[in-house]
């Protein structure tokens, strides 16, 4: 069929800056006459002359209003020269999965539709984000360029005729024909990539072996929560087809709802309360893990919901990666941490004589080290751990990981934790989120530390809390020059370090979208005493924090919203 496309007037809107993680609003916000029209015409302005007979990967969580934005992106991208679209079906791709896509079929970019852990349905939340062609998050220089599209578009491409209505369901290819050039629309199945790289990476028969049981080892028992998100799909595909895990007894809320079951799709403690109480539950379970919307994120616990934090997750698959046999082909470069992320893989880095990395918050600032071949396994505090496999951080990778060194050592979760403790001492970490504070109170706030840090007297000064003393030894503004390309990220976390090694990290959260979210990172680290409670442990650090921040005369808070 011929079809034309039409320019369409428009305005600026303000505020599409992209956050840590691509444009996150409310979903009436993307509902608003020409708003996700505009942004999505802002990315490929952005893109400049590559668009035009270029592919482009669209998918995402699924969450409400997806099916409108591809609708939206099928006839902007049309328009605009965009030779092809491979899109998952229903729309449905998870983040990692997007950027393996990317990667194997060697296309231009991706566009990735979610809002990643925050909640969805009519009233929450939804998101784009832009990944390019090396499968990872758009960095900086292209979100700006981006941005400052949004601040002087006047008009977007836009195919009126091309029929959408239900393309997304049907697996297959269909061809159209705009402005006299071909433009192909291919739905994919959302899965088959994914899984066959998650083959290549892990040995799926000792999995297998380990899940299923054999005569001389009981089966391991685990029970996957996909939080009502994208995973769903790939969990059933994975772990019930191809590891034999029961459909019934291993897997949980694998069904991806739009709003995601109305709960906030986020992995730690406080969100995925419901798995811990079940693992809780039921000492039979060696381990839970769960993945948030988009499927990049995971928590992992062991029986009676023994906690890893991410922290130290990223340190033990760091101490064992040589039983994973992609990393037995493709080596073991160096690894990285983002920097409010306690530093327990700094101690493995030093051991096995492998270069660290300390980054800023974001994926993205990873992506060029991987490239450059300087990093093989990084991670986040924020329940993100991943490999250079792919650009993105990736959960059921996470697992499968986990379930590689578990299988490997035939040891507990908990054991393997204490073991590693034994060996390279323990950092303690705990964060604190005050979410939705008003936006001008946590600006004051972070106003007052930078001038603290600023002020001459601040290095040297003790602070006592809980009769512990702590002696500032440095404070500062976390800056960051990737080592590659030497781009400058500044003004990325307010950091106040002691004389003991212990620090305490202020910034604000890049990817709400209402208010403003102060996050407060909190590390010790202890040689010796490895076996205490954490927040035991690090509560006169914290009252330190509070006390230095003046947090609470500022927001009027009394208590965290979330502790991880
Ligand atoms: C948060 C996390 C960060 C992560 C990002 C995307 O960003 O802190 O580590 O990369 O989500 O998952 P923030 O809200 O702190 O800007
Ligand atoms: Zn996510």
């Amino acid at each position: 069929m011929a079809l034309t496309s039409v320019n369409i007037s428009t305005n600026p809107f303000e505020g599409q800056k992209p956050g840590t993680s691509g444009l996150r609003k409310k979903v009436k916000v993307f509902m608003e006459k020409h708003y996700t029209e505009n942004f999505i015409q802002c990315i490929l302005n952005a893109l400049g002359d590559k668009v035009k007979g270029s592919t482009l990967i669209v998918g995402g969580d699924g969450r409400y209003f997806s099916k409108q934005a591809i609708n939206i992106i099928i006839r902007i991208a049309s328009a605009n020269g965009v030779a092809k679209l491979v899109i998952g079906q229903l729309g449905i791709l998870s983040t990692p999965a997007v950027s393996s896509l990317i990667r194997n079929h060697k296309v231009l970019g991706g566009i990735v539709l979610t809002a990643s852990h925050n909640p969805g349905g009519i009233r929450n939340d939804f998101g784009i984000k832009y990944n390019i062609e090396n499968g990872g998050p758009a960095p900086d220089h292209v979100s700006d360029a981006i941005y400052d599209h949004t601040k002087k578009i006047s008009e977007y491409k836009f195919t009126p005729k091309l029929e959408t209505d239900r393309l997304i369901d049907i697996l297959g290819t269909t061809t159209y024909n705009v402005d006299g050039h071909d433009f192909v629309v291919e739905v994919i199945d959302s899965t088959a990539d994914y899984v066959a790289l998650m083959k290549q990476i892990f040995d799926f028969h000792k999995l297998r072996t380990l899940i299923r049981g054999t005569d001389k080892r009981p089966p391991f028992n685990v029970l996957i929560d996909s939080m009502n998100g994208v995973t769903g799909v790939y969990v059933r595909r994975i772990f019930v087809d191809e590891l034999g895990a029961s459909p019934d007894n291993n897997v949980c809320r694998i069904v991806p709802l739009d709003n995601f079951g109305e709960i906030h799709p986020d992995p730690n403690l406080t969100y995925a309360k419901d798995l811990v109480d079940k693992v809780k539950a039921n000492s039979t379970y060696d381990l839970g893990a769960a993945f948030d919307g988009d499927g990049d994120r995971n928590m992992i616990i062991g029986k009676n919901a023994f906690f890893v934090t991410p922290s130290d997750s990223l340190a033990v698959l760091a101490n064992n990666l040589e039983c994973i046999p992609y990393f037995k082909e493709n080596g073991i470069h160096g690894f990285a941490r983002s920097m409010p992320t306690a530093a327990a893989v700094d101690r493995v880095a030093a051991k096995l004589g492998k270069e660290m990395f300390e980054v800023p918050t974001g994926w993205k600032y990873f992506g060029n080290l991987m490239d450059a071949g300087r990093l093989s396994l990084c991670g986040e505090e924020s329940f993100g751990t991943g490999s250079d496999h792919i650009r993105e951080k990736d959960g059921i990778w996470a697992v499968l990981a986990w379930l590689s060194v578990i299988e490997h050592k035939n040891m507990s979760v908990e054991e393997i934790l204490k073991e590693h403790w034994g060996i390279y001492g323990r950092n303690y970490f705990t964060r604190y989120d005050y979410e939705e504070c008003e936006s001008d109170a946590a600006n004051q706030l972070m106003e007052h530390l930078e001038k603290l840090i600023n002020s001459d007297t601040l290095v040297g000064k003790s602070y006592t809390a809980i009769g512990k003393t702590y002696k500032i030894s440095k404070a500062d503004n976390f800056s960051y020059v990737d080592p590659i390309d030497e781009s400058v990220a500044k003004n990325q976390g307010i950091r106040i370090l002691f004389e003991d090694g212990s620090r305490l990290i202020y910034r604000l959260s890049g990817t709400g979208s209402s208010g403003a979210t102060i996050r407060l990172y909190i590390d010790s680290y202890e040689k010796d005493n490895v076996l205490s409670d954490a927040q035991v442990m690090l509560k006169p650090l914290v009252e330190v924090g509070l006390e230095i921040s003046q947090l609470k005369k500022f927001t009027g808070r009394d208590a965290p919203t979330v502790i991880t």
